[in-house]
Parts: structure tokens; C-alpha cells; sequence
């Protein structure tokens, strides 16, 4: 009704700081393997299952575009969904729902693969700075593909047919070594990719084409060797246990003094962030599918200086920054991957922390203690971070803008709240919400 404010709310976390978190948890499937996998689909010629699919806003926004597509989606339990893309007929990504993510460029490599055209939105995403695609185009356009970029699409097309070919990266990129091992499963011949990333989200995609009938040799080393196939299958996959998610309530738990099982683990991904919980003086044991945090002793000072896997994760960056802002002595954070992964630090310093940026590094001077403030989740990663600082930090804090957490983390405030965390997830009536129409 005219001069009605429309109805919308404000999500915000509100969290009482000071709880020593102790307990389990179970981690969910992998976020980027699930936003890689779900575009793969479009490559089989029937039905697959996938376990294990966790429940986050990027997966719904994914088979929201196959659904538009044309694709029939279907869940079969909290965690497993059948999606069959047989009569997907269009290589037309819708934009409005493709925008909202910036993995939905890997339905350009799927459909590449699969119709030898496509057109996806230019991809959106965490702001860190530039994010170029240099490296798909040049991936793509060795395969054949012909590419413009018209009205915010790029269009590929092929002329002829996708032939295998040679291809050096000429940065290690986990988005271009996935997009082009999608259209490369189809391409005639041999392709290789060299100078690939390795981490554990592109073998699992790798072995999930594999599974749907793609003979994909290598990935998880620097050199991936692709013979393109003429059929692809559908077929029943469960997607690798997030090693982010996993890493983010190990390091809530050592921040908090805690003591935390954390189950559905594969310990091996999690090396390089245990052995640096290590050094800050930690207590980290290692079972078959879990892994226990806990901390007695003061937070040491570490340095950290992240790095394409199996260096220390840019995902993990924030959240061990937070942590270490009350180490006992000064620590320093070097940004390996991206330009611009700091933006979080001024929302930090509003809960007293002490931390320098210049450019790529980050020297934090350990303080005593942090009080609760009002402050925001910059992007995904960066809004873990405030959780933890949260949780560390004296009296309350309130979070906004926590759409960006629920992109990538399920289930995090009931999870959380299982370990002892004082938080609540809270609606308000957004007040400066444009008048009705
Ligand atoms: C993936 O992003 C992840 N996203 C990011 O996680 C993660 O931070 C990043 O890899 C690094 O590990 C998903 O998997 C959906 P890149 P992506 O291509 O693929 C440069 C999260 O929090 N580059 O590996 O976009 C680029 O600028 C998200 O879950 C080029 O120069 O990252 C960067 O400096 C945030 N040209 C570096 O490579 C290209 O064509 C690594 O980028 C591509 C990348």
C-alpha cells in the first residue's frame, strides 16, 4: 500500500563473548566442490545423486539456474539431491540468479563441453581486489572456443570442433584449472593442464567425472592430463568434507580456550592449519575422520603467509588473523594469493584489535582483551572472522550483513550454539527499506 515501507529485515548475529567452546561437530560437504560438481551435472546424459550437499545459499542459487534451465532437481534427503539436466535445451545462463555468484561461471566450462556454446553473466563474487578470468579465456580459446564479453555475457562459441591441447597456466588458479577441465572431458584428444592447482575441491570434481565416465588423470598435482570422451553418464557421488568449515571451528576453538571435537574430517587437508594452531600454541590430535582442538596455554605468535594448496589456505586467513589479534606478542600475516584480503581489518579493530595493514601484510600487535562492538561481515570469510572474535571478545557484539556467512557455512548459528556459543540469529525491521510501490 502506498506510502507503506515494504517489508524487509535485517539479519544480524548477536553474540555474548567470553564462552570456552567445547563439544562436537560435524562438518558439511565442500562448498567449493559442490559449486563446481552441480554445473559438472550438465555434462551427463542421465540422472546423478549427489550425498553429502551442504546447505548453503550457493547451492540453492545453483540448482535455481538448472531448475530455469530446464534441468529437474529434486532433494531425496536434507543432504542428497538427484538432478537429471537431460533436457536442458538452452546453453543460456539465466543472468539474475548467475550474478549472485561468481561459481556460476563454471557452467561456461560445462556447457562448452557439452553443447560446444554458452553464455554466462561475467562472474561476481568476494571483493579482494581484481579478479581477472584471463586464465579461463586462455584455457577455452586453446581448446577452440571462440569468446566475447557483450552486455556483461561472455558468449563462447566453437567453430568446428573442441580439440585437446596444451596449456600452461600462467597463474596457479583453482577457478581456471576447474572451468577448463570441464570443457576439456569432451574436447577430442589430449589436453593438459600445467601448472595446475591442487586442491582437494578439483579432486574431487575430477573424481566425480570420472565417475560420470570422463578419464581425468593427475589432478591434485601441478600437471592434469584430460583424453576427451564422447559420453558422460549420470552418476551417485558424495561430495569431500569442507576443509574451510572445518578449519574455521578449529580455530574457534583454540580462540576460545576450548576444547572441540571436529568429526567428518579428512585430516590430511587440514595440515597446514593445524600445524600452525600448533605453533600458536594449540593442542591438535588427529584421528581417522576427526580432529580434537583444544588450548590451555596462552595464544603464541605465529607467522602466516597463505598460498595456493598445500600452503597455508587465503580462506583460513581471516579467521587465524582474528584469533592471533590476541596472541601474546606480534604476529605477521602475509596475503599470497590476493590483493586485497585485508578490508575485514578495520571491522576487527572496532573490537579493540591492533593490526597494521600494508598492502599484502598485516602485522598484528596481540592485545590483552576485545570488547563487543556493532560491526560487519565484509564477505564470507571475513564475517567467520568476526564470529570468532566475537566469541573472544567481552560483552556483545552484533554482526550484520551475515547473507555473506550463510553463502558458504550451514547451519552455523545451531552449530555453534551445540558448542556452547552465546549467539542468536535475529530479524529486524529494516527501517530505511524503500517506500511500498
Ligand atoms: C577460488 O576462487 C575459491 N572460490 C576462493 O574461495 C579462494 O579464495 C580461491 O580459489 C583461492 O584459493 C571458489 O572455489 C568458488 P583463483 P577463484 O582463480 O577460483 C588470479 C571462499 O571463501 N587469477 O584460484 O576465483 C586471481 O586474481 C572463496 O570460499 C588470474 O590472475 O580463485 C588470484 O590472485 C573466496 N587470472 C589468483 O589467481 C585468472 O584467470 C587465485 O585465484 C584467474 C585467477
Amino acid at each position: 500500500m502506498a506510502g507503506q515501507r515494504e517489508n524487509r529485515t535485517l539479519e544480524k548475529f548477536i553474540v555474548e563473548g567470553g564462552t570456552r567452546l567445547s563439544g562436537e561437530v560435524t562438518i558439511g560437504g565442500a562448498k567449493n566442490a559442490v559449486v563446481a560438481i552441480i554445473p559438472a551435472t550438465i555434462l551427463a546424459k542421465g540422472p546423478c545423486i549427489i550425498e553429502n550437499v551442504p546447505n548453503i545459499s550457493d547451492v540453492g542459487y545453483l540448482l535455481k539456474i538448472l531448475t530455469e534451465m530446464g534441468a529437474s532437481v529434486a532433494f531425496l534427503d536434507k543432504t542428497t539431491v538427484r538432478i537429471d539436466t537431460t533436457h536442458i535445451t538452452s546453453p543460456l545462463v539465466p543472468y539474475e540468479l548467475a550474478r549472485h555468484l561468481r561459481a556460476s561461471y563454471y557452467f561456461l566450462g560445462a556447457l562448452i563441453g557439452r553443447c560446444q556454446e554458452a553464455s554466462v553473466s561475467m562472474p561476481g563474487g568476494c571483493h579482494f581486489g581484481v579478479r581477472p578470468i584471463d586464465q579461463h579465456m586462455k584455457g577455452f580459446e586453446s581448446l577452440g572456443t571462440r569468446i566475447n564479453i557483450d552486455h556483461g555475457m561472455i558468449n563462447a562459441t566453437v567453430e568446428g570442433s573442441l580439440t585437446g591441447s596444451h596449456i600452461y597456466f600462467d597463474v596457479v588458479s583453482v577457478g581456471a584449472t576447474i572451468n577448463v577441465m570441464l570443457a576439456a572431458v569432451r574436447a577430442k584428444g589430449l589436453t593438459i593442464l600445467e601448472n595446475a592447482a591442487k586442491e582437494p575441491h578439483i579432486v574431487d570434481l575430477a573424481n566425480f567425472l570420472n565417475t560420470m565416465g570422463a578419464d581425468v588423470r593427475g589432478a591434485g598435482t601441478d600437471v592434469i592430463k584430460i583424453h576427451g570422451v564422447d559420453i558422460m553418464r549420470g552418476a551417485d557421488y558424495s561430495i569431500i568434507p569442507d576443509q574451510i568449515e572445518a578449519g574455521t571451528y578449529m580455530i574457534a576453538a583454540a580462540a576460545t580456550f576450548g576444547d572441540v571435537l571436529i568429526k567428518n574430517v579428512i585430516p590430511k587437508h587440514m595440515e597446514s592449519v593445524s600445524n600452525k594452531l600448533i605453533k600458536s600454541g594449540a593442542v591438535v590430535e588427529e584421528f581417522d575422520d576427526s580432529i580434537r582442538v583444544s588450548r590451555t596455554g596462552p595464544i603464541m605468535p605465529t607467522t602466516i603467509k597463505t598460498m595456493p594448496h598445500p600452503g597455508f589456505p587465503t580462506d583460513m586467513q581471516p579467521q587465524m588473523t582474528a584469533m592471533l589479534a590476541m596472541a601474546q606478542g606480534t604476529s605477521v600475516v602475509t596475503e599470497g594469493v590476493w590483493d586485497n584480503r585485508f578490508r575485514y581489518v578495520d571491522e576487527l579493530s572496532r573490537l579493540g584489535a591492533n593490526i597494521q595493514v600494508d598492502g599484502k601484510v598485516a602485522v598484528v600487535q596481540g592485545v590483552e582483551r576485545l570488547t563487543g562492538a556493532p560491526v560487519k561481515a565484509t564477505d564470507l570469510r571475513a564475517g567467520a572472522a568476526m564470529l570468532i572474535a566475537a566469541f573472544m571478545a567481552s560483552g556483545s557484539t552484533e554482526i550484520e550483513d551475515v547473507y555473506h556467512i550463510e553463502r558458504g557455512y550451514e547451519d552455523i548459528v545451531e552449530k555453534f550454539r551445540c558448542l556452547g556459543a552465546k549467539i542468536r540469529h535475529v530479524d529486524i525491521p529494516d527501517v530505511d527499506a524503500p517506500a511500498a510501490l
